[in-house]
Protein backbone atom coordinates (compact mmCIF):
# COMPACT_ATOMS: atom_id res chain seq x y z
CA UNK A 1 0.00 0.00 0.00
CA UNK A 2 1.57 3.24 -1.01
CA UNK A 3 0.34 6.63 0.21
CA UNK A 4 -0.77 8.44 -3.08
CA UNK A 5 -2.07 12.11 -3.99
CA UNK A 6 -3.69 13.28 -7.42
CA UNK A 7 -4.12 16.43 -8.50
CA UNK A 8 -6.77 16.93 -11.23
CA UNK A 9 -10.23 15.34 -10.84
CA UNK A 10 -11.19 15.28 -14.42
CA UNK A 11 -11.51 12.00 -16.35
CA UNK A 12 -7.67 11.30 -16.00
CA UNK A 13 -7.23 12.31 -12.46
CA UNK A 14 -10.41 10.65 -10.87
CA UNK A 15 -9.91 7.26 -13.35
CA UNK A 16 -6.24 6.95 -12.42
CA UNK A 17 -7.00 8.28 -8.58
CA UNK A 18 -9.95 5.69 -8.28
CA UNK A 19 -8.33 2.90 -9.88
CA UNK A 20 -4.90 2.99 -7.78
CA UNK A 21 -7.42 2.82 -4.68
CA UNK A 22 -9.27 0.12 -6.01
CA UNK A 23 -5.58 -1.70 -6.38
CA UNK A 24 -5.03 -1.20 -2.60
CA UNK A 25 -3.36 2.16 -2.29
CA UNK A 26 -4.39 5.34 0.19
CA UNK A 27 -5.51 7.95 -2.65
CA UNK A 28 -6.33 11.81 -1.94
CA UNK A 29 -7.63 13.26 -4.97
CA UNK A 30 -7.95 16.80 -4.90
CA UNK A 31 -9.44 19.83 -6.89
CA UNK A 32 -9.22 23.43 -6.80
CA UNK A 33 -12.75 23.53 -8.21
CA UNK A 34 -14.70 23.41 -4.78
CA UNK A 35 -18.17 22.33 -6.53
CA UNK A 36 -17.00 19.40 -7.90
CA UNK A 37 -15.37 18.32 -4.90
CA UNK A 38 -18.55 18.60 -3.10
CA UNK A 39 -20.18 16.60 -6.07
CA UNK A 40 -17.52 14.06 -5.43
CA UNK A 41 -18.27 14.03 -1.68
CA UNK A 42 -21.95 13.55 -2.19
CA UNK A 43 -21.30 10.57 -4.39
CA UNK A 44 -22.21 12.06 -7.81
CA UNK A 45 -19.49 11.94 -10.87
CA UNK A 46 -18.64 15.34 -12.25
CA UNK A 47 -18.15 13.32 -15.59
CA UNK A 48 -20.07 10.16 -17.29
CA UNK A 49 -17.96 7.10 -17.21
CA UNK A 50 -19.47 3.45 -17.12
CA UNK A 51 -18.38 2.18 -14.21
CA UNK A 52 -17.08 5.06 -12.37
CA UNK A 53 -19.76 6.01 -9.86
CA UNK A 54 -19.76 2.10 -8.24
CA UNK A 55 -15.65 2.35 -8.11
CA UNK A 56 -15.61 5.32 -6.15
CA UNK A 57 -18.12 4.58 -3.97
CA UNK A 58 -16.75 1.14 -2.98
CA UNK A 59 -13.14 2.66 -2.26
CA UNK A 60 -14.41 5.81 -0.25
CA UNK A 61 -16.16 3.27 1.51
CA UNK A 62 -13.54 1.32 2.59
CA UNK A 63 -11.72 4.44 3.41
CA UNK A 64 -9.17 4.30 0.76
CA UNK A 65 -10.00 7.19 -1.19
CA UNK A 66 -11.22 10.90 -0.45
CA UNK A 67 -11.58 14.44 -2.13
CA UNK A 68 -9.78 17.59 -0.70
CA UNK A 69 -9.44 20.82 -2.07
CA UNK A 70 -6.45 21.13 0.33
CA UNK A 71 -2.92 20.71 -0.97
CA UNK A 72 -1.80 20.23 2.87
CA UNK A 73 -4.18 16.96 3.30
CA UNK A 74 -3.23 15.92 0.04
CA UNK A 75 0.44 15.83 0.75
CA UNK A 76 0.42 15.00 4.10
CA UNK A 77 1.29 11.50 3.76
CA UNK A 78 1.97 11.49 0.21
CA UNK A 79 5.22 9.87 -1.51
CA UNK A 80 3.91 9.95 -5.03
CA UNK A 81 1.87 12.98 -6.33
CA UNK A 82 -0.08 13.02 -10.02
CA UNK A 83 -0.55 15.79 -11.78
CA UNK A 84 -3.58 15.25 -13.80
CA UNK A 85 -4.30 18.68 -14.58
CA UNK A 86 -5.75 20.29 -17.91
CA UNK A 87 -3.70 21.31 -20.71
CA UNK A 88 -5.89 23.01 -23.19
CA UNK A 89 -5.37 24.85 -26.48
CA UNK A 90 -3.77 28.14 -26.03
CA UNK A 91 -2.96 31.01 -28.72
CA UNK A 92 -2.19 29.12 -32.05
CA UNK A 93 -2.56 25.65 -31.21
CA UNK A 94 -0.16 25.81 -28.12
CA UNK A 95 -0.56 23.89 -24.97
CA UNK A 96 -1.82 26.33 -22.03
CA UNK A 97 0.37 25.15 -19.06
CA UNK A 98 -1.33 27.48 -16.51
CA UNK A 99 -2.87 24.62 -14.54
CA UNK A 100 0.43 22.51 -14.47
CA UNK A 101 2.36 25.63 -13.52
CA UNK A 102 -0.02 26.62 -11.02
CA UNK A 103 -0.11 22.26 -9.44
CA UNK A 104 3.93 22.47 -9.49
CA UNK A 105 4.24 25.86 -7.42
CA UNK A 106 1.67 24.51 -4.47
CA UNK A 107 3.30 21.44 -4.08
CA UNK A 108 6.85 23.03 -3.90
CA UNK A 109 5.04 25.22 -1.57
CA UNK A 110 3.25 22.45 0.50
CA UNK A 111 5.79 19.65 0.63
CA UNK A 112 7.28 18.67 3.80
CA UNK A 113 8.86 15.44 2.97
CA UNK A 114 10.55 14.20 -0.43
CA UNK A 115 8.18 13.43 -3.07
CA UNK A 116 7.81 11.64 -6.41
CA UNK A 117 5.70 13.85 -9.04
CA UNK A 118 4.44 12.30 -11.69
CA UNK A 119 2.95 13.54 -14.86
CA UNK A 120 -0.01 12.65 -16.36
CA UNK A 121 -1.43 15.66 -18.18
CA UNK A 122 -0.17 15.86 -21.91
CA UNK A 123 1.95 18.02 -22.14
CA UNK A 124 4.87 19.86 -24.49
CA UNK A 125 8.12 18.01 -24.76
CA UNK A 126 10.48 19.49 -22.34
CA UNK A 127 7.75 20.42 -19.54
CA UNK A 128 8.88 17.91 -16.93
CA UNK A 129 11.79 19.47 -17.08
CA UNK A 130 10.49 22.83 -16.85
CA UNK A 131 8.40 21.30 -13.96
CA UNK A 132 11.21 20.38 -12.09
CA UNK A 133 12.84 23.77 -12.19
CA UNK A 134 9.87 25.33 -11.20
CA UNK A 135 9.83 23.16 -8.34
CA UNK A 136 13.08 23.70 -7.14
CA UNK A 137 12.81 27.49 -7.48
CA UNK A 138 9.51 27.83 -5.38
CA UNK A 139 10.91 25.41 -2.27
CA UNK A 140 11.31 27.55 0.54
CA UNK A 141 13.46 25.31 1.56
CA UNK A 142 14.92 22.00 -0.73
CA UNK A 143 13.72 18.93 -0.17
CA UNK A 144 14.48 15.72 -2.68
CA UNK A 145 11.80 15.35 -5.15
CA UNK A 146 12.23 13.56 -8.82
CA UNK A 147 9.81 14.29 -12.00
CA UNK A 148 8.28 11.39 -13.76
CA UNK A 149 6.37 11.50 -16.88
CA UNK A 150 3.70 8.89 -17.28
CA UNK A 151 1.32 9.44 -20.16
CA UNK A 152 -1.95 8.41 -20.24
CA UNK A 153 -3.34 6.37 -23.08
CA UNK A 154 -7.21 5.85 -21.66
CA UNK A 155 -9.80 6.44 -23.72
CA UNK A 156 -13.49 8.26 -22.63
CA UNK A 157 -16.12 5.37 -22.39
CA UNK A 158 -13.57 2.55 -21.42
CA UNK A 159 -11.22 4.67 -19.20
CA UNK A 160 -11.23 1.92 -16.14
CA UNK A 161 -10.51 -0.90 -18.21
CA UNK A 162 -8.12 1.34 -20.45
CA UNK A 163 -6.37 1.98 -17.27
CA UNK A 164 -6.09 -1.24 -15.75
CA UNK A 165 -5.65 -3.32 -18.69
CA UNK A 166 -2.97 -0.60 -20.38
CA UNK A 167 -0.88 -1.89 -23.76
CA UNK A 168 1.96 -0.68 -21.70
CA UNK A 169 2.64 1.86 -19.27
CA UNK A 170 5.51 4.62 -20.01
CA UNK A 171 7.75 6.30 -17.63
CA UNK A 172 10.27 8.55 -18.07
CA UNK A 173 12.79 9.89 -16.32
CA UNK A 174 16.25 10.77 -15.62
CA UNK A 175 16.26 9.54 -12.04
CA UNK A 176 15.81 5.59 -11.95
CA UNK A 177 15.30 5.31 -8.30
CA UNK A 178 12.26 6.99 -9.03
CA UNK A 179 11.31 5.39 -12.00
CA UNK A 180 11.68 2.04 -10.48
CA UNK A 181 9.47 3.22 -7.18
CA UNK A 182 6.60 4.39 -9.79
CA UNK A 183 7.36 1.09 -11.79
CA UNK A 184 6.48 -0.78 -8.71
CA UNK A 185 3.11 0.78 -8.59
CA UNK A 186 1.83 -0.83 -12.07
CA UNK A 187 3.53 -3.95 -11.35
CA UNK A 188 -0.31 -4.76 -10.51
CA UNK A 189 -0.95 -4.46 -14.12
CA UNK A 190 0.95 -6.83 -15.44
CA UNK A 191 1.41 -4.77 -18.66
CA UNK A 192 5.08 -4.03 -20.62
CA UNK A 193 6.58 -1.10 -18.71
CA UNK A 194 9.27 0.99 -20.96
CA UNK A 195 11.33 2.97 -19.10
CA UNK A 196 13.12 6.11 -20.81
CA UNK A 197 14.05 9.70 -20.53
CA UNK A 198 11.66 12.50 -19.68
CA UNK A 199 11.32 14.07 -22.98
CA UNK A 200 10.73 10.99 -25.15
CA UNK A 201 7.87 10.12 -22.68
CA UNK A 202 6.67 13.49 -24.15
CA UNK A 203 6.74 12.45 -27.11
CA UNK A 204 5.35 8.90 -27.20
CA UNK A 205 2.28 10.37 -25.75
CA UNK A 206 1.55 12.54 -28.73
CA UNK A 207 3.13 10.43 -31.46
CA UNK A 208 0.68 8.10 -30.39
CA UNK A 209 -2.66 10.12 -30.10
CA UNK A 210 -1.07 12.05 -33.50
CA UNK A 211 -0.88 8.71 -35.56
CA UNK A 212 -4.02 7.08 -34.40
CA UNK A 213 -5.53 10.89 -36.07
CA UNK A 214 -3.81 10.30 -39.01
CA UNK A 215 -5.03 6.62 -39.60
CA UNK A 216 -8.18 8.14 -39.39
CA UNK A 217 -7.64 11.11 -41.89
CA UNK A 218 -5.79 8.22 -43.78
CA UNK A 219 -9.08 5.69 -44.00
CA UNK A 220 -11.82 9.07 -44.70
CA UNK A 221 -9.78 10.48 -47.68
CA UNK A 222 -9.63 6.80 -48.95
CA UNK A 223 -13.40 6.95 -48.29
CA UNK A 224 -13.76 9.97 -50.71
CA UNK A 225 -11.82 8.59 -53.23
CA UNK A 226 -14.20 5.03 -52.54
CA UNK A 227 -17.16 7.29 -53.44
CA UNK A 228 -15.62 8.85 -56.57
CA UNK A 229 -14.58 4.87 -57.90
CA UNK A 230 -17.50 2.73 -57.01
CA UNK A 231 -16.28 1.15 -54.12
CA UNK A 232 -17.04 0.66 -50.64
CA UNK A 233 -14.22 1.60 -47.21
CA UNK A 234 -15.73 -0.31 -44.78
CA UNK A 235 -14.44 -3.93 -47.04
CA UNK A 236 -11.80 -1.40 -47.61
CA UNK A 237 -10.77 -1.35 -44.06
CA UNK A 238 -11.63 -5.11 -43.57
CA UNK A 239 -9.58 -6.03 -46.05
CA UNK A 240 -6.81 -3.96 -45.14
CA UNK A 241 -7.26 -4.92 -41.35
CA UNK A 242 -6.88 -8.93 -41.64
CA UNK A 243 -2.83 -7.82 -42.25
CA UNK A 244 -1.12 -7.79 -39.23
CA UNK A 245 1.02 -5.04 -40.31
CA UNK A 246 -2.13 -2.77 -40.58
CA UNK A 247 -4.64 -4.12 -37.71
CA UNK A 248 -8.23 -2.95 -38.06
CA UNK A 249 -8.53 -0.54 -35.05
CA UNK A 250 -9.13 3.50 -35.94
CA UNK A 251 -10.15 2.65 -39.89
CA UNK A 252 -13.10 3.70 -39.05
CA UNK A 253 -14.53 6.52 -42.02
CA UNK A 254 -16.59 8.75 -40.77
CA UNK A 255 -17.12 12.81 -39.75
CA UNK A 256 -13.28 12.68 -38.67
CA UNK A 257 -12.21 12.88 -35.07
CA UNK A 258 -13.28 14.48 -32.18
CA UNK A 259 -13.06 15.12 -28.29
CA UNK A 260 -10.68 16.85 -25.99
CA UNK A 261 -7.50 14.68 -27.07
CA UNK A 262 -6.94 14.31 -30.79
CA UNK A 263 -7.97 18.04 -32.04
CA UNK A 264 -5.70 19.16 -29.44
CA UNK A 265 -2.73 17.16 -29.40
CA UNK A 266 -2.75 17.12 -32.99
CA UNK A 267 -2.17 20.75 -33.44
CA UNK A 268 0.14 21.18 -29.94
CA UNK A 269 2.48 18.73 -31.93
CA UNK A 270 1.83 20.70 -35.20
CA UNK A 271 3.23 23.91 -33.17
CA UNK A 272 6.08 22.27 -31.35
CA UNK A 273 7.04 21.13 -35.03
CA UNK A 274 7.06 24.96 -36.32
CA UNK A 275 8.68 26.83 -33.52
CA UNK A 276 11.38 24.30 -33.67
CA UNK A 277 11.76 24.99 -37.71
CA UNK A 278 10.28 21.58 -38.75
CA UNK A 279 7.80 21.20 -41.66
CA UNK A 280 4.69 18.99 -40.25
CA UNK A 281 3.06 19.01 -43.50
CA UNK A 282 1.82 15.34 -42.69
CA UNK A 283 0.05 16.93 -39.55
CA UNK A 284 -1.78 19.65 -41.58
CA UNK A 285 -2.62 17.08 -43.63
CA UNK A 286 -4.87 14.90 -40.92
CA UNK A 287 -6.16 18.13 -39.36
CA UNK A 288 -7.51 19.37 -43.42
CA UNK A 289 -9.39 15.80 -43.97
CA UNK A 290 -10.46 16.12 -40.34
CA UNK A 291 -12.37 19.39 -41.01
CA UNK A 292 -13.42 18.54 -44.81
CA UNK A 293 -15.19 15.78 -43.10
CA UNK A 294 -17.44 18.31 -41.55
CA UNK A 295 -17.67 20.25 -44.18
CA UNK A 296 -18.66 17.45 -46.67
CA UNK A 297 -22.13 17.15 -44.52
CA UNK A 298 -23.19 20.43 -45.38
CA UNK A 299 -22.15 20.49 -49.06
CA UNK A 300 -24.17 16.98 -49.19
CA UNK A 301 -27.28 18.25 -47.88
CA UNK A 302 -26.86 21.70 -50.16
CA UNK A 303 -26.88 19.71 -52.94
CA UNK A 304 -29.72 17.25 -51.55
CA UNK A 305 -32.61 19.66 -49.97
CA UNK A 306 -31.33 22.61 -52.31
CA UNK A 307 -30.98 25.75 -49.94
CA UNK A 308 -30.61 25.17 -46.43
CA UNK A 309 -32.39 28.36 -45.09
CA UNK A 310 -35.46 26.89 -42.76
CA UNK A 311 -34.83 23.22 -43.62
CA UNK A 312 -34.82 21.03 -40.55
CA UNK A 313 -32.51 19.20 -39.65
CA UNK A 314 -31.87 16.17 -36.94
CA UNK A 315 -28.58 15.59 -35.50
CA UNK A 316 -28.76 11.66 -34.11
CA UNK A 317 -25.93 11.88 -31.71
CA UNK A 318 -24.10 14.78 -30.09
CA UNK A 319 -21.26 13.21 -28.01
CA UNK A 320 -17.76 13.35 -29.80
CA UNK A 321 -18.75 9.47 -29.86
CA UNK A 322 -20.91 6.89 -27.89
CA UNK A 323 -20.61 6.30 -24.11
CA UNK A 324 -19.78 9.95 -23.06
CA UNK A 325 -21.95 12.72 -22.45
CA UNK A 326 -18.33 15.02 -23.90
CA UNK A 327 -19.26 17.27 -26.91
CA UNK A 328 -15.97 19.38 -26.82
CA UNK A 329 -14.98 19.46 -30.16
CA UNK A 330 -17.36 16.84 -31.46
CA UNK A 331 -18.45 16.74 -35.28
CA UNK A 332 -21.93 18.11 -34.47
CA UNK A 333 -20.76 21.19 -32.99
CA UNK A 334 -19.61 22.07 -35.70
CA UNK A 335 -21.73 20.41 -38.37
CA UNK A 336 -24.44 22.25 -36.25
CA UNK A 337 -23.06 25.42 -36.58
CA UNK A 338 -22.39 25.39 -39.78
CA UNK A 339 -25.85 24.32 -40.56
CA UNK A 340 -27.25 26.96 -38.10
CA UNK A 341 -25.15 29.49 -40.31
CA UNK A 342 -27.11 28.88 -43.30
CA UNK A 343 -30.39 29.40 -41.81
CA UNK A 344 -31.36 26.06 -41.33
CA UNK A 345 -33.10 25.08 -37.70
CA UNK A 346 -31.29 22.12 -36.05
CA UNK A 347 -33.11 19.31 -33.76
CA UNK A 348 -30.99 17.10 -31.33
CA UNK A 349 -31.05 13.59 -29.67
CA UNK A 350 -28.43 12.09 -27.12
CA UNK A 351 -29.11 9.16 -24.75
CA UNK A 352 -26.69 10.96 -22.64
CA UNK A 353 -25.22 14.33 -23.76
CA UNK A 354 -28.40 16.27 -23.53
CA UNK A 355 -27.62 18.00 -20.83
CA UNK A 356 -24.45 20.07 -22.10
CA UNK A 357 -25.59 20.31 -25.61
CA UNK A 358 -27.24 23.98 -25.14
CA UNK A 359 -23.14 25.40 -23.66
CA UNK A 360 -22.24 24.20 -26.87
CA UNK A 361 -25.55 24.74 -29.69
CA UNK A 362 -27.63 27.28 -27.99
CA UNK A 363 -30.93 27.48 -30.21
CA UNK A 364 -31.16 23.48 -31.10
CA UNK A 365 -34.36 22.06 -30.17
CA UNK A 366 -33.92 18.90 -27.99
CA UNK A 367 -36.28 16.02 -28.32
CA UNK A 368 -37.47 13.06 -26.05
CA UNK A 369 -36.05 10.66 -28.47
CA UNK A 370 -34.31 9.61 -32.05
CA UNK A 371 -38.34 9.33 -33.54
CA UNK A 372 -39.24 12.55 -32.01
CA UNK A 373 -36.54 14.32 -33.30
CA UNK A 374 -37.43 12.86 -37.20
CA UNK A 375 -40.78 14.48 -36.50
CA UNK A 376 -40.97 17.02 -39.78
CA UNK A 377 -37.33 16.72 -40.44
CA UNK A 378 -36.02 17.23 -44.38
CA UNK A 379 -32.94 15.44 -43.10
CA UNK A 380 -31.59 13.69 -40.01
CA UNK A 381 -27.61 13.46 -39.55
CA UNK A 382 -26.24 10.47 -38.07
CA UNK A 383 -23.31 12.16 -36.06
CA UNK A 384 -22.46 9.65 -32.96
CA UNK A 385 -22.56 5.59 -33.53
CA UNK A 386 -24.55 4.98 -29.82
CA UNK A 387 -25.79 1.38 -30.17
CA UNK A 388 -29.04 2.08 -29.78
CA UNK A 389 -29.39 4.13 -32.85
CA UNK A 390 -28.55 0.54 -34.98
CA UNK A 391 -32.21 -1.00 -33.85
CA UNK A 392 -33.86 1.94 -34.63
CA UNK A 393 -37.46 1.25 -36.10
CA UNK A 394 -36.17 2.89 -39.89
CA UNK A 395 -39.20 2.72 -40.87
CA UNK A 396 -41.26 4.95 -38.37
CA UNK A 397 -38.67 7.22 -38.58
CA UNK A 398 -39.16 7.39 -42.34
CA UNK A 399 -42.83 7.95 -42.33
CA UNK A 400 -42.54 11.01 -39.43
CA UNK A 401 -40.26 12.81 -41.96
CA UNK A 402 -41.24 15.55 -44.18
CA UNK A 403 -38.55 14.61 -46.74
CA UNK A 404 -36.41 11.05 -45.77
CA UNK A 405 -33.02 12.39 -46.48
CA UNK A 406 -30.63 10.67 -43.80
CA UNK A 407 -26.68 11.28 -43.77
CA UNK A 408 -25.07 8.49 -42.18
CA UNK A 409 -22.05 9.97 -40.53
CA UNK A 410 -21.01 7.06 -39.07
CA UNK A 411 -21.66 4.02 -41.61
CA UNK A 412 -23.74 1.78 -39.13
CA UNK A 413 -26.59 1.68 -41.55
CA UNK A 414 -26.71 -0.69 -44.35
CA UNK A 415 -27.26 1.15 -47.72
CA UNK A 416 -29.22 -1.52 -49.26
CA UNK A 417 -31.86 -1.58 -46.68
CA UNK A 418 -31.95 2.22 -46.31
CA UNK A 419 -32.72 2.37 -50.11
CA UNK A 420 -35.48 -0.39 -49.65
CA UNK A 421 -37.37 1.58 -47.16
CA UNK A 422 -37.50 4.81 -49.52
CA UNK A 423 -34.52 6.87 -47.63
CA UNK A 424 -32.50 8.86 -49.75
CA UNK A 425 -29.28 7.37 -48.17
CA UNK A 426 -25.98 8.90 -48.31
CA UNK A 427 -22.74 7.67 -45.86
CA UNK A 428 -19.22 7.77 -46.03
CA UNK A 429 -17.78 5.94 -48.73
CA UNK A 430 -20.29 3.46 -49.42
CA UNK A 431 -22.09 3.91 -52.79
CA UNK A 432 -21.65 0.86 -54.31
CA UNK A 433 -24.81 -1.21 -53.49
CA UNK A 434 -24.33 -4.82 -52.80
CA UNK A 435 -26.85 -7.01 -54.49
CA UNK A 436 -26.06 -5.87 -57.51
CA UNK A 437 -23.32 -8.73 -59.02
CA UNK A 438 -21.37 -7.37 -56.39
CA UNK A 439 -21.47 -9.21 -53.84
CA UNK A 440 -18.79 -9.83 -51.10
CA UNK A 441 -18.77 -13.01 -49.45
CA UNK A 442 -19.84 -13.23 -45.84
CA UNK A 443 -16.20 -12.71 -44.06
CA UNK A 444 -15.69 -14.62 -40.73
CA UNK A 445 -15.19 -12.43 -37.51
CA UNK A 446 -12.40 -10.13 -37.52
CA UNK A 447 -9.10 -11.26 -35.02
CA UNK A 448 -10.16 -8.23 -33.03
CA UNK A 449 -13.07 -8.86 -33.01
CA UNK A 450 -13.52 -11.83 -31.58
C1 LIG B 1 -7.85 9.25 -27.23
C2 LIG B 1 -6.88 8.05 -27.29
O1 LIG B 1 -7.51 6.94 -27.94
C3 LIG B 1 -6.42 7.63 -25.90
O2 LIG B 1 -5.45 6.59 -26.00
C4 LIG B 1 -5.81 8.85 -25.20
O3 LIG B 1 -5.44 8.52 -23.87
C5 LIG B 1 -6.83 9.98 -25.16
O4 LIG B 1 -7.22 10.31 -26.51
C6 LIG B 1 -6.17 11.16 -24.52
O5 LIG B 1 -5.19 11.66 -25.07
O6 LIG B 1 -6.53 11.51 -23.39
P1 LIG B 1 -10.49 9.56 -26.72
O7 LIG B 1 -10.29 10.99 -27.11
O8 LIG B 1 -11.23 9.24 -25.47
O9 LIG B 1 -9.03 8.82 -26.55
O10 LIG B 1 -11.25 8.88 -27.91
P2 LIG B 1 -11.01 7.76 -29.03
O11 LIG B 1 -11.80 6.57 -28.70
O12 LIG B 1 -9.56 7.57 -29.30
O13 LIG B 1 -11.70 8.48 -30.28
C7 LIG B 1 -11.25 9.75 -30.75
C8 LIG B 1 -12.07 10.22 -31.91
O14 LIG B 1 -11.75 9.48 -33.08
C9 LIG B 1 -13.58 10.09 -31.74
O15 LIG B 1 -14.19 11.27 -32.22
C10 LIG B 1 -13.96 8.90 -32.62
O16 LIG B 1 -15.27 9.00 -33.12
C11 LIG B 1 -12.95 9.07 -33.74
N1 LIG B 1 -12.66 7.79 -34.45
C12 LIG B 1 -12.09 6.75 -33.79
C13 LIG B 1 -12.97 7.68 -35.80
O17 LIG B 1 -13.49 8.63 -36.43
N2 LIG B 1 -12.67 6.51 -36.46
C14 LIG B 1 -12.08 5.47 -35.82
O18 LIG B 1 -11.83 4.43 -36.48
C15 LIG B 1 -11.79 5.58 -34.45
Amino acid sequence: MKNICVIGTGYVGLVTGTCFADMGNQVVCIDINQEKIDMLHAGKMPIYEPGLEEMVERNVRAGRLSFSTSYDEGLDQAEFVFIAVGTPSGVDGEADLRYVRMAAETIARTMTAPLVIINKSTVPVGTGDWVADIISHTQPTPIDFAVVSNPEFLREGSAISDFLNPDRVVLGSLNSDAAEKVAQLHLALRAPIVVTDLRTAEMIKYASNAFLATRISFINEIAAICEELGADVKEVAAGMGYDKRIGRYFLDAGLGYGGSCFPKDVLALEHMALVHGTHPSLLRAVMDINRDQRRKVVHRLRKELGRLHDKRIGLLGLAFKPNTDDMRDAPAVEIGNLLRSEGARIKGYDPVAMHVAPRYLPDIVLTEDPYDLAEGCDAIVVCTEWNEFRHLDLPRIHSSMRQPVIFDGRNIYDPERMAGIGFRYHAVGRNRRLGNGNDVLTMPAMPDEL
